[in-house]
């Protein structure tokens, strides 16, 4: 099987990768950004490797690996704190036709660092290396296997933290620029990402250096490629300002109203298909703003979308409103 990681997708510099968003990039959401511009490579939610290899959990966290073949290649992220699950969890997601396996390392959630997982594993590097090896066993040289981390925990520990996860050959390693306890405050420090290159450089791994925080354009992220050396550039945040922003050449203030809504359209009725009722309908309203926008009355029909708790009125709404108004 092709490395996805080592043969560089093809070439292009930097990687440009959608940042794995818990609740945002789901399967449904992931097409309709491959529809708009396709990014090089797609993360998965999180999803608990505990759960997916429980009987009991694995119908409510599967749905976080979820994917159709427009959203190939794809990663599937997972955390958790039991390395033996880890290799479990891992020779699932060779089944499931995934493109690598990614560890959260970074996660700063109270919840899941009081269990001693994802950013937890910062403060403990022997369960973090138990917890790579038995993953990498799992894999079985079938499957890249990653991490996404920060700079460190309570403060930058970029040369003691990057530096022992450099020493475990992974494929690849995202650091998103703050350290965990910053969570999403202040801005994301692009030195120490530029430092943790010249550090793999150092000690000639092979292992790619994915720089993450706060890049808003691919204009942004090529600047970054260029000054500091990263083999790739994940980005996040910036798809809620712009779903557009993995095709250089759309202009999204150039969208037209109705396009976008259309797109609304096509993201809910995707919703629809693909949850049904496994989903609750609620969670389709944080999406409404990268829709609903750029024309006088976007903030009042909103608003109007806002109170609508079913999806069958939603998609009446919408339509009704570009036949009428648009
Ligand atoms: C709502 C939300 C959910 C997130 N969920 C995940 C996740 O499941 N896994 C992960 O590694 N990072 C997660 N992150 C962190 C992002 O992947 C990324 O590292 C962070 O947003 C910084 O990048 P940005 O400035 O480009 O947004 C999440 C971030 C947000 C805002």
């Amino acid at each position: 099987m092709k490395n996805i990681w080592q043969s560089r997708l093809g070439g292009t510099k930097p990687i440009l990768i959608q940042a794995p968003m818990e609740g945002v990039t789901d399967t449904v959401f992931r097409q309709v950004i491959s529809k708009c511009g396709k990014p090089d490579l797609f993360f998965t939610e999180f999803t608990n490797v505990s759960g997916l290899i429980s009987e009991k959990g694995h119908d409510s966290v599967a749905k976080r690996l979820k994917f159709s073949p427009l959203e190939k290649p794809i990663i599937a992220q997972v955390w958790g704190n039991n390395p033996q699950d880890y290799e479990k969890a891992a020779k699932l997601i060779i089944h499931m036709g995934f493109d690598g396996i990614d560890i959260n390392m970074g996660c700063p959630d109270r919840k899941v660092v009081k269990k001693g997982s994802c950013s937890g594993l910062i403060n403990n590097p022997k369960l973090a290396s138990e917890i790579i090896k038995m993953t990498k066993k799992g894999a079985g040289g079938n499957l890249p296997v990653s991490v996404k981390t920060r700079l460190g925990y309570n403060k930058i520990q970029t040369e003691e933290w990057i530096g022992f996860l450099l020493k475990f050959d992974l494929d690849a390693i995202t650091i998103h620029g703050r350290f965990s306890r910053q969570m999403s405050r202040g801005d994301a420090d692009w030195e120490e990402i530029g430092k943790a290159v010249r550090l793999r450089d150092k000690t000639k791994s092979k292992t790619l250096i994915i720089g993450n925080g706060d890049i808003k354009t691919i204009q942004e992220a090529q600047e970054k490629y260029e000054k500091y050396l990263v083999d790739g550039v994940m980005i996040g945040r910036a798809i809620f300002k712009n779903i557009f922003l993995f095709d250089k050449n759309i202009d999204s203030e150039k969208v037209k109203p109705k396009e976008k809504l259309q797109l609304l359209l096509d993201h809910l009725a995707l919703w629809k298909k693909t949850w049904g009722d496994a989903k609750n309908f609620s969670d389709m309203k944080k999406f409404y703003k990268i829709y609903v926008s750029g024309f006088p009355e976007a903030s009042d029909f909103r608003n109007k979308l806002v109170q609508i708790n079913s999806i069958e009125e939603a998609i009446s709404t919408v339509s009704g409103y570009i036949k009428t108004f648009l």
